[in-house]
């Protein structure tokens, strides 16, 4: 039987206006870099993806290389969306990225007109589709004149290729630039990905501040340090963990001892609460306004389902923030 979404989707999910904006995203939003390529299994890949849906999640985001093998992500999202959704396109928004290395020769990398270009047509061939929602310059690249790519961003919005533009992993100052080259052109900046978590905090260092001026919307990812904010590795490293996948993002040597520790107070925390780990850890980046969407991995279904849950709870007291500083003072000491 074909798939029917849930009728009552939306009233599970929050949506936030994403900057000055018009566009709205789900306060959770699903990232497809890993769990999504040709090596994982298309069933459950699949399932995760309808489960996200009908937990009210419109948003969901590439990149040109996720897989393995790079841009195998896209074509298996595009087959599911044809396949499963191809009455909602109208109700989900789809990024996708360049900026890293896609293509060998020097013009499948960083930032150059050349290369985000083609690169972007290939992502709209592997994910048949005619345009994205948002395409985002992935890194910055200190060689090409920044100018160059965000005129070639903009070009991108003026053939209707990509509604509207991001830019990930850029510091303020560079992230600052762009704003204001893409605001000259008439693009602004929809959007800011950082990677931000309770154990990876730069982007309170300037970042924020910058874009509620700008009035550029904020999603961070790996909001869940790839699984080491959930109780996954508290007892050992599981089978089914993405640190057993071997793929090099998360290996052995990032589950140190002091982490486990903080994992488990943060844990009994949690626990306090009514919140598993990975709930508290999404709250908690979700409870600053600034935030527009946080951008979760999951390599199950239920994972998506528990991780929306954290919605149920949004709020802290005054006393478990600062119980939270401390933990987490406490490990930057170590
Ligand atoms: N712009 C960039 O440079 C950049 C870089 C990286 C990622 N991203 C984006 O951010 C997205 C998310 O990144 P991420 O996958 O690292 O995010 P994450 O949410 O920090 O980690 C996801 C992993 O955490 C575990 N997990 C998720 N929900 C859980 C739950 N409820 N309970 C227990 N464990 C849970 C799973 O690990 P197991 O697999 O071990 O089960 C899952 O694969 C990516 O898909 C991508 O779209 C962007």
């Amino acid at each position: 039987m074909n798939y029917q979404p849930l009728p009552n989707r939306y009233d599970l999910m929050r949506y936030n206006r994403t900057g000055n904006s018009g566009l709205k995203l789900p306060a959770i939003s699903l990232g497809l870099w890993q769990n999504f390529g040709t090596c994982d299994i298309a069933d459950n890949y699949k399932r995760i993806l309808l489960t996200a849906f009908d937990s009210g999640i419109t948003h969901f985001d590439l990149a040109n290389n996720y897989g393995p093998p790079p841009g195998s992500a896209e074509e298996d999202f595009g087959n599911i969306l044809h396949r499963e959704l191809k009455y909602y396109r109208d109700e989900i928004i789809i990024s996708t990225k360049a900026g890293y290395k896609m293509w060998d020769g020097p013009y499948g990398d960083w930032g150059s007109k050349k290369y985000l270009t083609a690169s972007l047509d290939q992502s709209l061939r592997r994910m048949k589709l005619d345009y994205v929602d948002i395409f985002y310059h992935h890194r910055p690249d200190p060689e090409t004149p920044l100018e160059e790519t965000m005129a070639a961003l903009n070009l991108m919005v003026k053939q209707g290729k990509a509604l509207y533009i991001g830019i990930s992993n850029y510091k303020p100052a560079e992230a600052k630039k762009a704003f204001r080259i893409l605001k000259e052109l008439g693009t602004p900046c929809l959007i800011h990905q950082p990677k931000y978590s309770m154990l990876e905090r730069w982007v309170e260092d300037g970042l924020l501040d910058l874009l509620e001026t700008e009035g550029v919307g904020c999603i961070p990812f790996s909001p869940l340090a790839q699984g080491m904010l959930t109780d996954k590795y508290l007892n050992g490293i599981p089978d089914d963990s993405r640190v057993k996948k071997g793929l090099g993002f998360l290996s052995t040597k990032h589950i140190t001892q002091d982490k486990i520790e903080l994992a488990g107070k943060l844990n009994e925390m949690a626990m306090r609460r009514s919140q598993s780990l990975a709930q508290m850890a999404l709250a908690w980046i979700l409870k600053d306004k600034r935030i527009t969407s946080v951008l979760i991995g999951a390599s199950k279904p239920e994972q998506v389902t528990a991780s929306v849950q954290c919605l149920q709870n949004l709020n802290f007291t005054q006393e478990e923030l600062t119980d939270i500083e401390n933990l987490l003072s406490l490990r930057a000491k170590m």
